[in-house]
């Protein structure tokens, strides 16, 4: 089942004075269509994550802040507890769930894995999510570049200095087409 009604749970009664309206959306979620009924201030986190079940798109701070709600919307990285799932409606999104394919991680998930770029992982889909767009942008940054692309989303665990390694490692995974240990994967 595909369509569903779901309503943000702080939203399921209408306060007053404002409208408890429906509208029918079709978003491409990691290459399936995917539809849903919503209402209008659903923010697109929600429909993600309670509509579709796409629990991989974490939700930290909900105003902008933290990066960890970052999913590509046509291809740019868009911060998911911004956007209004209406504004999403007819448009291409990949959150984490996508970036993997079957059972081989891309070569980003592969460098922060063996970079040890991540603790509690909170942050770790934001920062997948950011840094994907980043280097297709930019296959061959500075580490001063990864650390200014890195600058809006938040991490709590890990100093950084971790996830900027596998940042670079990824990069040159992508460069020689290779795996870690092929480029000399980082150890602990
Ligand atoms: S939850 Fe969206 S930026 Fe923090
Ligand atoms: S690994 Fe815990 S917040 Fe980044």
């Amino acid at each position: 089942m595909d369509t569903m009604t779901r309503e943000h749970p702080s939203s399921q009664q209408p306060e007053q004075g404002t409208s408890s309206r429906q509208i029918p959306i079709t978003v491409t979620v990691n290459g399936q269509k995917r539809h849903g009924v919503v209402e209008p201030r659903l923010l697109l986190s929600d429909f993600l994550r309670h509509d579709l079940g796409l629990t991989g798109t974490h939700v930290g701070c909900e105003h902008g802040v933290c990066g960890a709600c970052t999913v590509l919307m046509d291809g740019d990285s868009v911060r998911s507890c911004l956007v209004l799932a209406v504004q999403a409606h007819e448009r291409e999104l990949v959150t984490v769930e996508g970036l993997a394919s079957g059972d081989t991680l891309h070569p980003l998930q592969q460098a922060l894995r063996e970079s040890h770029g991540l603790q509690c992982g909170f942050c770790t889909p934001g920062i997948l999510m950011s840094m994907v767009p980043f280097l297709e942008e930019n296959p061959n940054p500075t580490e001063e570049e990864i650390r200014i692309a890195l600058s809006g989303n938040l991490c709590r665990c890990t100093g950084y200095q971790k996830i900027v390694e596998g940042v670079a490692l990824a990069a040159e995974m992508m460069a020689e087409g290779s795996s870690p240990e092929d480029v000399g994967g980082a150890e602990s």
